[in-house]
């Protein structure tokens, strides 16, 4: 298995997805890095929002359009990595802390999860990415807990980020749990219904699974 191979065919492939006049959401992480260039030398006219400031940057740099996600209401198409893909289709992502961003973009558009072969799982497992208000942390982290702090920068919407490290058990369950706690920004967990496809990387073959596949 070579992982930065499949990172590379599954952001090509998605690349693919994409024609002239759409929408698109950009996610954040290392196999996002290989969809920027692709999108780059396909040279399409599209629009792009990104969920972090590192995809921003490196999207601008390769030319890309990127606008605020301000003004933008809806996007055709969301492409994103993910730390792990349940066989139900539930992900956990916020490896590089920008899930809150990450959920916003991907709930705009018909949402492509690229991941290499080591992200797919038979459960799900802690620890589930946070971001916090730093208004009243300490008592945030006591209602979260079992919980964990992480030493990374805020995210660029200030908010503090943590892991939850308790079981994960019923996902729908935890994170209707998170959701309901005061001073959570958002969790990790992105259901299922949030997704249309996944593209999952085995060597050079790229296995394509449709969760949604209708226009919302
Ligand atoms: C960042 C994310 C990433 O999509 C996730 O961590 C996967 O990253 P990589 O593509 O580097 O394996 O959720 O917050």
């Amino acid at each position: 298995m070579n992982v930065e191979r499949e990172k590379r065919a599954v952001a090509e492939a998605a690349a693919e997805y994409l024609v002239d006049g759409m929408t698109v959401g950009l996610g954040t992480g290392s196999t996002v890095a290989y969809l920027l260039p692709a999108l780059a030398r396909r040279r399409l006219a599209i629009r792009c929002v990104a969920s972090s400031p590192r995809t921003e940057h490196a999207a601008r740099e390769l030319g890309l359009s990127v606008e605020p996600f301000g003004t933008v209401s809806q996007l055709d198409v969301t492409i994103d990595g993910a730390d792990q893909i349940a066989p139900d289709g539930w992900l956990i992502k916020g490896g590089g802390a920008a899930h809150t961003r990450e959920k916003i973009v991907a709930a705009a558009g018909q949402f492509v999860v690229i991941a290499d072969s080591t992200k797919p799982v038979g459960a799900l497992r802690p620890p589930i990415p946070l971001e916090l208000l730093a208004f009243g942390l300490s008592a945030t982290l006591c209602r979260l807990h079992p919980v964990a702090l992480r030493d990374v920068p805020r995210s660029p919407d200030g908010g503090v980020i943590a892991g939850y490290q308790g079981a994960v058990g019923d996902p729908a369950r935890l994170a209707a749990r998170l959701s309901a706690t005061p001073g959570l920004v958002d969790h990790g967990l992105f259901p299922p219904e949030l997704v249309a496809i996944v593209l999952i990387g085995h060597d050079d073959e790229v296995e394509r699974r449709v969760l949604r596949s209708a226009a919302r």
